[in-house]
């Protein structure tokens, strides 16, 4: 299938089985050399998609035909992991808006689907009145961020709750720029 019929769109709770497993994937594939074999089952385990923002409905996906490629989101809720973990919440603060569980399918990597999911992630948040958007990245994803025109801060080591610890890289945007 060529890329030209690749859609973003919402995705639904009927989603939810296929973009897990899509993560998973992607998780096992492409996040390593960056992270340990442990450090990624923990992050799919932990630091995957949370179901409250499909039912918001500010998460999308990248379907090729019936095979789901690609997800993102936004949303101003606390990041599951981090409301789990103690001392992580603030790094997540709840009323901020936050790009969340940027995932594409490993055959499909590095074909601009992430950027696509991000444009509809970024419009969908300035759309709702948002002029600033912020992530902790994974450090598979910072080249992606980079691209895209986001600064990042220091670099964080957080722990998950299942106490495995995990490097990320904070990064925010002015979202006037993405809508210009
Ligand atoms: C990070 C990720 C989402 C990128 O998805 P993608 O669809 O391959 O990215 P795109 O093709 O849209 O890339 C857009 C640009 O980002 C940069 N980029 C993306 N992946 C990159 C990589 N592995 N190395 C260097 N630059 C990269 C490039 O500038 C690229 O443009 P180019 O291909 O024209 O050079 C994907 O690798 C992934 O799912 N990784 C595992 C999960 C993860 O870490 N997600 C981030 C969570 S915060």
């Amino acid at each position: 299938m060529s890329d030209e019929t690749i859609v973003i769109r919402q995705a639904s709770l009927a989603d939810i089985p296929a973009l897990r497993a899509m993560q998973a994937l992607s998780a096992r594939r492409l996040c390593v050399p960056a992270y340990t074999p442990r450090q990624v089952e923990s992050f799919i385990a932990h630091g995957t998609m949370d179901e409250s923002v499909v039912e918001d409905g500010t998460f999308f996906l990248a379907a090729a035909g019936d095979v789901v490629v690609g997800s993102a989101g936004w949303s101003t809720r606390v990041p599951g992991y981090a409301a789990r973990t103690p001392g992580i919440a603030a790094l997540a603060a709840a009323g901020r808006p936050r790009v969340r569980s940027v995932f594409v399918h490993p055959d499909w990597a590095r074909r601009g689907i992430a950027r696509r999911l991000m444009h509809t992630a970024e419009g969908a948040a300035s759309a709702c009145g948002h002029r600033a958007i912020e992530l902790a990245a994974t450090l598979s994803g910072v080249p992606l961020y980079r691209a895209l025109g986001y600064a990042t801060r220091p670099m964080e080591r957080i722990r998950l709750p299942d106490g495995v610890a995990l490097e990320v890289v904070p990064m925010t945007k002015e979202l006037m720029r993405a809508a210009a």
